[in-house]
């Protein structure tokens, strides 16, 4: 099915409606300490559940009206109907000409048989090879499957990189306290030979199962890695006399060792790896939105399989949620569609995700590639130009390492950075400090700096608690920083899935108003042709240098006159 040319947001009623809506606010005098006094139910009207998430948005530069104006914007740029098409499998990935169907790996067992697309059964497929992940990874748990010399499996180390490895090694992080076979993960992603060195480094080559995670299994990075972990494998096996040099024992160790997940399983079959310890996922699973597919196998093996299967039943919670809730109260689309207001109307060019969770500590990272691979871009999914600015930097840290480093430019810089607090009631480590519980105490953290940011503290009350009159300016918080802050119970499976599906659809929000394919991700191939290009060039090719540009050049002498 063809998809219609995006609607110019810019063009639409809503955005004036919004800018009219904009202008008065700053006229009135954006003021959240007078918003609250004004109007007690302010949190209320503002406060959401989603899932088993709470959402408070009332510390944010809207008023409780401005959300209708937000779904109206939804409507006039046909956000439903996008949505539909997404979910529909429609090639709403138009210029890779592919379906984006993410929502369909979280589908539940009974939407076997109703779930068609371009005449592929999805849910069938998706869950026939969840069930082949599941029998694996059970028998690696529990010790059935061992590595050549019989010892049970106690380090996976997943390879991949991008998608094929941040969702994994950040939900890994995330779900700690799940881990129940004594299995631990390590995740290898850069070409640097630092990472592979460092990750393999107190590694037991007798227990360590190697996952290559790469869709298309061409990626530079991952088969450079790959390589060289079937490298380190065989030599280390060698050298501790645990395998002999017959090229019949080496085969039978990388197939013990080796496992693979990838769109293209011939080119796995090619590298070496049995086919039978391959999982496949489709093309219809952008990198970025493939956690939940196999390229998690990695997670299966560490929390098992009923973890996993809460953890997609997070993501579908979520899933329905935004597909059914109407938009002036779905606030997923709205929170989407609250990012345009600040990045369209306010001019705010970074977006600040600030986890009060150390088990969280990837999650920036990780949405770092979802948010700004998928909306950074400066044309429309129909090659015409952008008719506003697209893609807010996404960047965080945890709470409370963050307060001390770089909360400052958030609290009294120049620029509006709305950050978004996220935070779980119950922790899996409680610790009391003397009397205090020192989970409460990181809460009280995340409880006052929303607070200080949106409500501030004036001149005067700097002056009344004694301050020198010449250093009260340095000491007035404004106010008025616009936070979100989202509150769950604990962070379990079903609580992470729910957060990513969250920024998921936001990101689609946005990527819809901007008229955006979110799906592609042109803007990473020329640096990797140059790369290729340049490889000849940086130690023997003279001609090769030569072709470069000067700047290029005289950066490749200096490190050619200065390599040891
Ligand atoms: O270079 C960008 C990218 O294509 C990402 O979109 C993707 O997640 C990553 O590379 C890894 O790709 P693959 O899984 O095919 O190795």
């Amino acid at each position: 099915m063809a998809i219609n040319p995006p609607v110019d947001a810019t063009k639409t009623p809503a955005w004036s409606a919004l800018q009219q809506h904009f202008n008065d606010l700053q006229n009135e005098g954006i003021d959240l300490r007078a918003w609250f006094a004004q109007d007690p139910e302010r949190t209320s009207k503002l406060s959401f559940e989603a899932g088993d998430l709470h959402f408070d948005l009332s510390k944010n530069l809207i008023k409780p009206e401005t959300l209708d104006l937000f779904a109206q914007l939804a409507k006039d740029v046909k956000l439903d109907e996008r949505i539909k098409q997404m979910y529909g499998g429609v090639h709403i990935n138009n210029t890779e000409d592919r379906a984006v169907l993410h929502t369909a790996l979280r589908r539940p067992v009974e939407d076997e048989g109703k779930y068609i697309v371009d005449g592929q059964d999805v849910v069938k497929d998706v869950r026939e090879t969840l069930d082949r992940i599941y029998a694996f990874a059970e028998k690696v748990r529990s010790g059935e499957w061992t590595g050549v010399t019989g010892k049970k499996i106690e380090t996976v180390v997943n390879i991949g990189i991008g998608g094929s490895d941040l969702g994994p090694v950040m939900a890994y992080e995330a779900l700690k306290p799940y881990a129940d076979a004594g299995i631990s993960a390590r995740y290898i992603s850069n070409i640097d030979p630092n990472d592979l060195a460092e990750k393999t480094k107190g590694l037991d080559p007798e227990t360590t199962l190697f996952i290559i995670v790469s869709k298309t299994f061409t990626t530079l990075e991952t088969l450079t890695n790959a390589r060289e972990a079937k490298a380190w494998l065989l030599e280390e096996l060698r050298s501790q006399h645990a395998i002999d040099e017959s090229d019949e024992k080496s085969a039978e160790a990388i197939k013990k060792h080796f496992i693979a997940v990838s769109t293209a399983l011939d080119k796995v079959e090619a590298f070496g790896i049995d086919p039978q310890n391959a999982f496949g996922f489709w093309n219809w699973v952008g990198g970025r939105y493939s956690v939940e597919s196999a390229v998690g196998t990695s997670l299966v093996i560490v929390f098992g399989p009923a973890r996993f299967e809460e953890f997609l039943h997070g993501f579908h919670e979520i899933d329905e949620y935004f597909a059914t809730t109407p938009f002036e109260k779905n606030v997923v689309a709205l929170l989407g569609l609250m990012n345009v207001w600040y990045v369209n109307f306010f001019g705010a060019h970074s977006h600040a995700v600030l986890p009060y969770d150390q088990y969280l500590h990837r999650f920036a990272a990780y949405l770092q590639q979802l948010t700004m691979e998928s909306n950074g871009k400066s044309v429309r999914w129909d090659g015409t130009p952008v008719t506003t600015q697209t893609g807010e930097i996404f960047w965080g840290e945890p709470g409370t390492n963050g307060q001390h480093a770089f909360y400052q430019l958030i609290h009294q810089g120049t620029r509006l950075i709305p950050a978004d607090f996220i935070a779980f009631a119950n922790t899996p480590n409680p610790v009391k400090d003397g009397d205090q519980d020192v989970h409460e105490l990181f809460l009280a953290n995340y409880f006052a700096q929303t607070k200080a940011l949106a409500f501030g503290k004036t001149a005067e009350e700097v002056r009344a608690e004694g301050t020198a009159e010449a250093i009260v300016p340095a000491r007035v918080f404004t106010g008025n920083r616009p936070t979100t802050s989202i509150l769950g119970e604990a962070l379990t499976p079903f609580a992470l899935g729910e957060l990513i599906a969250l920024y998921e659809h936001i990101t689609f929000v946005e990527g819809t108003v901007w008229g955006l394919d979110s799906y592609d991700q042109w803007g990473v191939e020329l640096g990797k042709v140059l790369a290729k290009q340049i490889t000849p060039a940086i130690s023997q090719d003279d001609e090769a240098l030569a072709q470069q540009d000067q700047s290029t050049q005289g950066l490749i002498n200096f490190y050619r006159s200065h390599r040891l």
